[in-house]
């Protein structure tokens, strides 16, 4: 692993990943940069490798009732619904901006039906400026009463093959860890023709406030991110590596560039971070700079050399979930 090359010094942090050039493996997480710009007076858009935008529907969406964040222990809870502005308005006000930026842009989208994600992933094909799209399948379908689509690897399926007919761009398919074995959804999603799967999306909790013994979350139950959530991510993405042949990128409570390197040896070929920026808006250049530091100080060249070098056991059969009684 130590490779002693003069360019250790200089190490290449560019990575590719399903067709997309990125020049470092740090992508900012869908849903916590929100179109791009607003992160860009506290991180220079221009150094990151690519930047998911807030999940975008057809419609706009209003989203859920306030309040919308609950701190936990370690982490946060969200129920912000998928609030976003559609499609439309994006590629009009936004796009347009986004396009001078150093750094790709990613378009994470969702639908209700596979005709709704089909739709948003055509018309995001025909802008221009848009170097990749992410599915978020984390969703109910309507059709099938509301079961989500990353539930169930025959809906995976079917909605990735419909949004797979209708675009050329890398697709990337975002999984959500609220399933009993990820590597059947992963599967499916590569069977169906993704080019990555993104994983994880926020984890199903809750919190209660117990002067009044009811919910913090209007709607009950809400969504875990940030470190607390970071071992569940990292044992799902080493199982997902060995379960499909597309890249995996690797999201899941990156707060440091050590964090960061975990999913990589894990692995994963890029990361993603989403909660640290709400904790510190410069985290993501953070990250970048400790995981040069990181290659400068073990003599590793490249980013790539790094990634999948996991060293497991013989005695840990692959696959397997160990879980202490
Ligand atoms: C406030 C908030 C909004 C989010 N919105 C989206 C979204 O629109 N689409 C999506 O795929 N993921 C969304 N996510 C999930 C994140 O992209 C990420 O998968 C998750 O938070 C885990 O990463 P983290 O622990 O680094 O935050 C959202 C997360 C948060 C905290």
């Amino acid at each position: 692993m130590i490779s002693g090359h003069s360019q250790a010094h200089h190490p290449d942090l560019r990575v590719q990943v399903a067709g997309l050039h990125l020049q470092n493996p740090i992508m900012a997480a869908s849903g916590t940069c929100a179109y791009g710009e607003e992160l860009h007076p506290f991180v220079d858009l221009h150094q990151l490798g690519a930047v998911v935008m807030k999940g975008l529907s057809l419609h706009p969406c209003p989203g859920n009732p306030g309040p919308r964040l609950v701190e936990t222990a370690c982490g946060m809870l969200n129920s912000v619904g998928l609030h976003n502005i559609g499609i439309e308005a994006f590629v009009r006000e936004k796009l347009p901006r986004l396009r001078h930026y150093h750094t790709q842009i990613v378009v994470n989208f969702f639908g209700d039906t596979p005709a709704a994600y089909a739709a948003v992933a055509e018309r995001a094909s025909d802008a221009e400026g848009i170097a990749a799209l992410e599915a978020n399948i984390s969703c109910p379908n309507v059709q099938h009463g509301g079961l989500l689509f990353s539930s169930d690897p025959r809906l995976t399926f079917e909605v990735v093959s419909r949004v797979r007919k209708v675009t050329a761009l890398p697709l990337l398919v975002k999984l959500s860890p609220n399933v009993t074995d990820i590597t059947t959804i992963a599967r499916a999603a590569e069977d169906a023709g993704a080019d990555a799967v993104s994983l994880i999306n926020t984890l199903l909790g809750m919190a209660i406030d117990l002067e009044t013994r009811t919910p913090r979350l209007p709607l009950g139950s809400g969504g875990l991110s940030g470190p607390a959530i970071k071992p569940v991510a990292l044992r799902m993405v080493w199982q997902v590596t060995q379960a499909v042949h597309i890249p995996v990128i690797g999201i899941g409570g990156i707060s440091t560039g050590e964090d960061a390197l975990e999913f990589l040896v894990a692995g994963a070929a890029a990361c993603q971070v989403g909660t640290a920026s709400f904790v510190d808006p410069r985290a993501c250049r953070t990250i970048i700079e400790e995981i040069r530091r990181y290659l400068r100080r073990h003599g590793i060249a490249t980013v790539a050399e790094l990634c999948g070098t996991l060293q497991v056991p013989t005695s840990v059969p692959a696959l397997t979930v160990h879980e202490e009684a």
